[in-house]
């Protein structure tokens, strides 16, 4: 929010706003609001909270020149398709516009990771391919801000191991369905407390708190008045 320095009367667009908690403040704020997240119950939960908000996936933004910032916050490592995502964001801006976001980058939930995929490897499943996130470097999303018109202000990894409300087998039904998705309960059950096993002696301190190795990328971009090369 600092980084996005959001001004009374700005038009801004939350990309994956998810229950609109982070979006309200903005609206708070007195900014003019516009509220995207692709699933339907967290666009169900913002609206209660009087946002405009709709279901858009990242992918299929399609608003022209109309947003004085586009914010995002947790959301970017789930869209597989960076680049048709940044170059709706691009399009959505006016020129001068700024996107300001913060997503997992590289090295994010490494060890949890690793335990979720090596688990499935055991079980001769392809583990890899089940990986949901995309985690990149600041090298590789400069570069695909760059290309894709954004003059690219900072950008930057910044560690942040982070204590979690409950016990990690909470973390992983929530974030990690996909590497379990088609198990019977019995397997599912089996899964994760193999998974939970393997990272207690890591990501459990001495007062039994579990605490996720999160990685962040951070980023401030503007959107120049020169045309991007790969979409002209
Ligand atoms: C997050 O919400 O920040 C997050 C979700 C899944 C994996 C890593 C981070």
């Amino acid at each position: 929010m600092d980084l996005l320095a959001p001004k009374p009367g700005e038009r801004i667009l939350d990309l994956g706003c998810g229950d609109g908690v982070l979006t309200k403040k903005l609206a708070d704020l007195g900014c003019e609001v516009v509220a995207v997240d692709s699933s339907v119950p967290q666009i169900e939960a913002a609206r209660k909270l009087g946002l405009n908000a709709s279901v858009i996936s990242g992918e299929e933004l399609l608003y022209n020149e109309e947003f004085d910032a586009v914010f995002s916050n947790a959301v970017l490592h789930w869209i597989k398709r960076a680049d048709v995502m940044l170059a709706g964001v691009y399009r959505s801006l006016k020129p001068g516009g700024r996107f300001v976001a913060e997503c997992g980058g590289h090295g994010c939930v490494h060890k949890i990771r690793t335990a979720l995929v090596q688990a499935l490897d055991r079980r001769g499943f392809d583990g890899e391919a089940r990986v949901p996130w995309y985690f990149p470097t600041p090298g590789d999303y400069a570069t695909r801000l760059e290309r894709a018109g954004f003059r690219v202000d900072s950008i930057a990894l910044i560690p942040r191991p982070t204590p979690l409300p409950a016990d990690i087998i909470g973390w992983l039904e929530t974030f990690a369905l996909n590497f379990f998705q088609g198990f019977s309960d019995e397997a599912r059950s089996d899964y994760l407390q193999e998974v939970r096993t393997v990272l207690e002696p890591q990501l459990r301190d001495a007062d039994g708190r579990w605490v996720a190795d999160y990685v962040r990328l951070r980023f401030a971009a503007t959107k120049t008045c020169e045309q991007s090369q790969s979409w002209r």
